[in-house]
């Protein structure tokens, strides 16, 4: 893919951005990173965005403030002509190069990597339409999944097997409890309630089950942060994932059994479209 990315203060030709080998990024996985969707230049949720980044840089003891990326971002929808329609903004930050390699940070100073780049993006209505089938994974990650970073092998190794399995994404489970999907949030609807884990240290804070959970209650709909066991799943009437590049997508097999009638549910079907009205994202 060819187009212009900002690393370090430039604005540069794909081919050209360079980043060392002594990254951290590289070396440890030592940085974090955020995802966000456009429409017609505009990024969605931008403010929230900023915001968990500053919570994931300052999890990860992190100088660096992120107020300059939404404009950094304005900038690449322009120059790589996505300024029209849909595309995403993604930001990385790591602790920089430094060499020789150390576990502990590195000297005082050491000027962090800031990275940036817009790609198209198409939102993914036929599997909306269908609906989606998920498998459940144990969730093999660490104890601060609440930090954005970009250190995501057992999420990418669980997306992986997802994959190979005809799947569209991977639920991880922890000790019986649904926790959030490789890449995505997880709602559930069990006897019209609608569930999904509560913010603690092991799923991360999603900005869309956030907005979300902010939609259903103005909707007066039924909802609670709670857990849901997996134990409990054969009683789901519905289930859905949330994601910036997911929106709300129904979840309609899990291991290959089906959920509720094994169609996109209703609830599923309204939130999407509050979700929609207020992006005014075209459908
Ligand atoms: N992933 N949980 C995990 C583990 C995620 O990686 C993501 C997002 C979400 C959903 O969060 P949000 O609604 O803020 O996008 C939940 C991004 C899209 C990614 O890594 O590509």
């Amino acid at each position: 893919m060819t187009g212009i990315v900002y690393v370090n203060g430039q604005f540069l030709d794909r081919d050209e951005a360079v980043v060392s080998v002594d990254d951290r990024g590289f070396v440890f996985g030592d940085g974090v990173y955020e995802v966000t969707r456009s429409r017609d230049g505009v990024l969605l949720e931008v403010d929230r965005h900023v915001r968990r980044l500053e919570r994931s840089l300052a999890g990860l003891d992190l100088a660096y403030s992120p107020a300059e990326l939404p404009a950094i971002s304005l900038r690449l929808l322009r120059d790589n002509g996505l300024a029209r329609g849909e595309a995403t903004v993604y930001w990385q930050v790591t602790r920089g190069a430094a060499s020789p390699r150390t576990h502990q940070f590195p000297p005082a100073g050491t000027p962090v990597t800031v990275y940036a780049s817009a790609s198209p993006f198409t939102a993914l209505h036929e599997k909306r339409a269908s609906g989606v089938g998920t498998i459940l994974l144990p969730d093999q990650r660490w104890a601060r999944c609440d930090l954005k970073t970009v250190n995501l092998l057992p999420n990418v190794l669980a997306k992986q097997k997802a994959i190979v399995a005809g799947a569209h994404e991977a639920i991880l489970q922890r000790d019986g409890v649904v926790m959030e999907g490789a890449a995505t949030n997880v709602f559930g609807v069990i006897d019209g309630i609608i569930r999904t884990h509560p913010r603690t240290n092991y799923i991360l804070p999603g900005i869309t089950r956030e907005v979300v959970l902010e939609l259903a209650n103005e909707l007066g709909m039924a909802v609670r942060e709670e857990p849901m066991l997996v134990d409990d799943m054969a009683r789901l009437s519905e289930c859905f994932l949330t994601g910036t590049t997911n929106d709300v997508m129904p979840v309609v097999t899990i291991d290959g059994r089906l959920v509720g009638d094994g169609r996109p549910g209703p609830i599923a079907g309204r939130l999407y479209s509050a979700l929609i009205a207020r992006w005014r994202v075209g459908d």
